[in-house]
């Protein structure tokens, strides 16, 4: 494994340890607002700070962007990590066990190393630039769909930006006629895994952060398959409206996502 992989395993699973300790003792968490339907939790902060500390240790150079801290720019700045501390805290804070930490490692801005860390159920998500991605050590690979008959899509609602609703329902609606099913599970970074591991066909949100996304990109294109913005093209990073799906499927989703593409919502 790459050393710079395995400091982001330690990392996810020190935090991953935080996270579940407190899951089990619901009344110990502090919820705070920080806008529209966004919470934070003391375990969101203390999880973040658990990443933290595990790479400063051994890379006190390279420079941080975690979603909670903000960004903290080391002298090597050609490193850069985007850290997630907790994907899903709406799940989090409602007990439903299903949230997730995510680290990626960007050099020279390329997405390099990933880890998403799944620590309810122990499934630990990694991939290495060039070297593929696996689940707890196994390779995983995207599902190579050609149609959305019988596809399953994960799907995020616009839960923080409602100004989205209606275009949103609209490609909602016109995948939903076409595939078997959709998932709204409560985690970008896991919807994002699962499509890299095949157990879903697709996935589309938007208005993600790079904290929740970075590393389920790495992973996605690891194992195969494509990440696009609502066009075809790359700006999603800034936009965080978001398609990860096999280069087969991504045709038909665009076709159904493009149209409802206006002056609120680009790509
Ligand atoms: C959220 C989750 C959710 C997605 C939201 C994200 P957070 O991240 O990934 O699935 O729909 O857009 O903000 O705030 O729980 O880390
Ligand atoms: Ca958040
Ligand atoms: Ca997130
Ligand atoms: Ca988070």
């Amino acid at each position: 494994m790459h050393p710079m992989l395995n400091i982001a395993v330690r990392a996810a699973r020190t935090a991953g340890n935080v996270i579940v300790r407190a899951f089990e003792q619901a009344d110990k968490i502090e919820v705070e607002s920080k806008g529209t339907n966004d919470f934070v939790t003391n375990v969101d902060i203390a999880a973040e700070q658990a990443i933290v500390d595990t790479i400063r240790k051994s890379y006190p150079e390279h420079s941080i962007i975690g979603e909670e801290t903000g960004v903290s720019d080391g002298k090597d700045s050609d490193y850069q990590w985007i850290i997630d501390p907790l994907d899903g805290t709406t799940n989090f804070v409602k007990g439903i066990p299903h949230f997730a930490v995510s680290i990626a490692l960007k050099v020279k801005g390329k997405l390099d190393q990933a880890v998403i860390y799944d620590p309810i159920r122990g499934e630990l998500f990694t991939a290495s630039r060039g070297k593929g991605a696996q689940l707890n050590g196994f390779r995983i690979r995207v599902k190579q769909n050609k149609e959305l008959a019988g596809a399953v899509l994960a799907t995020g609602f616009p839960f923080k930006q409602k100004q989205h609703m209606p275009a949103y329902i609209n490609m909602f609606q016109a995948l939903f006629t076409k595939t078997s099913d959709m998932r709204r599970a409560g985690s970008a970074a896991l919807d994002l895994a699962y499509v890299a591991a095949g157990r879903v066909d697709g996935f589309f949100e938007i208005g993600l952060k790079p904290w929740d996304t970075a590393a389920g990109e790495l992973l996605v294109i690891e194992a195969g398959g494509l990440v696009t913005d609502f066009t075809g093209g790359h700006n999603y990073v800034k936009s965080g409206n978001i398609v990860a799906t096999s280069s087969r499927l991504l045709k038909e989703i665009l076709k159904d996502i493009r149209p409802h593409l206006g002056t609120a919502l680009s790509k």
